[in-house]
C-alpha cells in the first residue's frame, strides 16, 4: 500500500470538487464577491483533506464503488473549514496564522470571516441535498453530519474547550472536549462512508469504533505538535495552547504519556477494522500516518 500515492490521489479528487464548488459560487449572482473570496481563501488554503479521505476510505472498505461519495466527502471539508475559521477568531483561539497564511479574519475582517464560516456550513448540506443517490441514505448522512457537527458533537466540544480555558479540566472533561471538538466529525466521516456504501450494522459499528479511536488520536497528536514546535510546520506559532491556558493531553499527562496514549488508540483503531481484511489497507495506513504526521 503506497499511502503517499493514495493520499495524493484522493486529495486531488477532493480539491477538484472543491474548486468547481467555488467556481459555482462565483457564478451565482446572488453570492456577494467578497463572501466568495473569503470562502475560497479558507477552503483552498492547503488543508490535508483528512476527513473527506477518511470518508472515501471507509466507503471503499465497506464495498462502495460509486462516485456519489465524492460530494458527500467534500461536504465534510466545508464543515471542517467553517470550524477552523470560527476557531481562529479573537473570541475563540485568537490565532493570526493557519497553514502559514494569515487567518481568514485577519484578511477579510471578523464579520466576513464569521459569515464565510456560516456559508460553508450551510452549503455543506446544500451539496448533499443535490447528490443523486438513495434519498434514505442521504437523510441518514444529513442526520449523522448535523449531529456530529452540532451541539452534541463538535460545537459541544468547542463550547467546553472555551469555557474551561484557563481552568484545569479533569480527565473526564478533557476526554469530552477532544472526543467532541475533533472526534465527532471524524467519527461522522467514517459513518457517512459506511452509510453511503449501504453496509451492515456490524460493519458500521466497526467503522465507528475505528473513527472514534482515530478521531481522539488525531487531536492528541495535534496537541503534541503544538508543543514540539512542529506547529511551525503547521503554519502556526508553537506553544499557543499553553499560552492560552488550553486543556490538552500534554498539559494533563505530559508529552511522553500523551504519545503513548495516541499510539495505543491507533493500535486499537487497527483492531477495529480487522474484519475488512485487505479492503481496509488505506484505513490502516491513514491510522499509522496520523500518529507520525508532522503537520
Ligand atoms: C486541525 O485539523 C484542527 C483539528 C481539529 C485538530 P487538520 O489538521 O485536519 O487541519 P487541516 O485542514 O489539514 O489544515
Ligand atoms: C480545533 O482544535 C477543533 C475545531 C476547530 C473544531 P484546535 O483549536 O486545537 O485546532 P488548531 O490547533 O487551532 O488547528
Ligand atoms: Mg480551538
Ligand atoms: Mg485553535
Ligand atoms: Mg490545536
Amino acid at each position: 500500500m503506497d499511502l503517499d500515492r493514495y493520499l495524493k490521489r484522493q486529495k486531488s479528487v477532493i480539491d477538484r470538487f472543491l474548486s468547481s464548488y467555488i467556481v459555482s459560487k462565483k457564478k451565482d449572482r446572488h453570492c456577494p464577491a467578497i463572501l466568495c473570496e473569503a470562502m475560497e481563501y479558507a477552503l483552498m488554503a492547503g488543508g490535508k483533506r483528512v476527513r473527506p479521505i477518511l470518508a472515501i476510505a471507509g466507503y471503499e472498505a465497506a464495498g462502495g464503488t460509486s462516485r456519489t461519495i465524492i460530494p458527500v466527502a467534500a461536504s465534510l471539508e466545508l464543515i471542517h473549514t467553517y470550524s477552523l475559521i470560527h476557531d481562529d477568531l479573537p473570541a475563540m483561539d485568537n490565532d493570526d496564522f493557519r497553514r502559514n497564511k494569515p487567518t481568514t479574519h485577519k484578511v477579510f475582517g471578523e464579520g466576513i470571516a464569521i459569515l464565510a464560516g456560516d456559508a460553508l456550513l450551510t452549503d455543506a448540506f446544500h451539496i448533499i441535498a443535490g447528490v443523486k443517490a438513495d434519498p434514505q441514505a442521504l437523510l441518514r448522512v444529513i442526520s449523522e453530519l448535523s449531529y456530529g457537527a452540532g451541539p452534541g458533537g463538535m460545537v459541544g466540544g468547542q463550547t467546553v474547550d472555551l469555557i474551561m480555558e484557563g481552568t484545569r479540566a479533569g480527565r473526564k472533561d478533557l476526554l469530552y472536549i477532544h472526543t467532541h471538538k475533533t472526534g465527532a466529525l471524524i467519527r461522522a466521516s467514517l459513518r457517512v462512508g459506511g452509510i453511503m456504501a449501504g453496509c451492515s450494522p456490524a460493519r458500521l459499528a466497526a467503522l465507528t469504533a475505528y473513527g472514534e479511536k482515530v478521531g481522539l488520536a488525531f487531536q492528541v497528536v495535534d496537541d503534541i505538535l503544538d508543543v514540539t514546535g512542529s506547529a511551525e510546520e503547521m503554519g502556526k506559532s508553537p506553544g499557543a495552547d499553553d499560552a492560552r491556558g488550553k486543556n490538552t493531553y500534554p498539559s494533563t499527562f505530559g508529552l511522553k504519556r500523551s504519545q503513548r496514549i495516541a499510539e495505543k488508540l491507533i493500535r486499537e483503531s487497527l483492531e477495529s477494522i480487522r474484519r475488512f481484511g485487505t479492503r481496509a489497507g488505506p484505513l490502516a495506513a491513514i491510522a499509522r500516518y496520523i500518529i507520525s504526521r508532522r503537520n
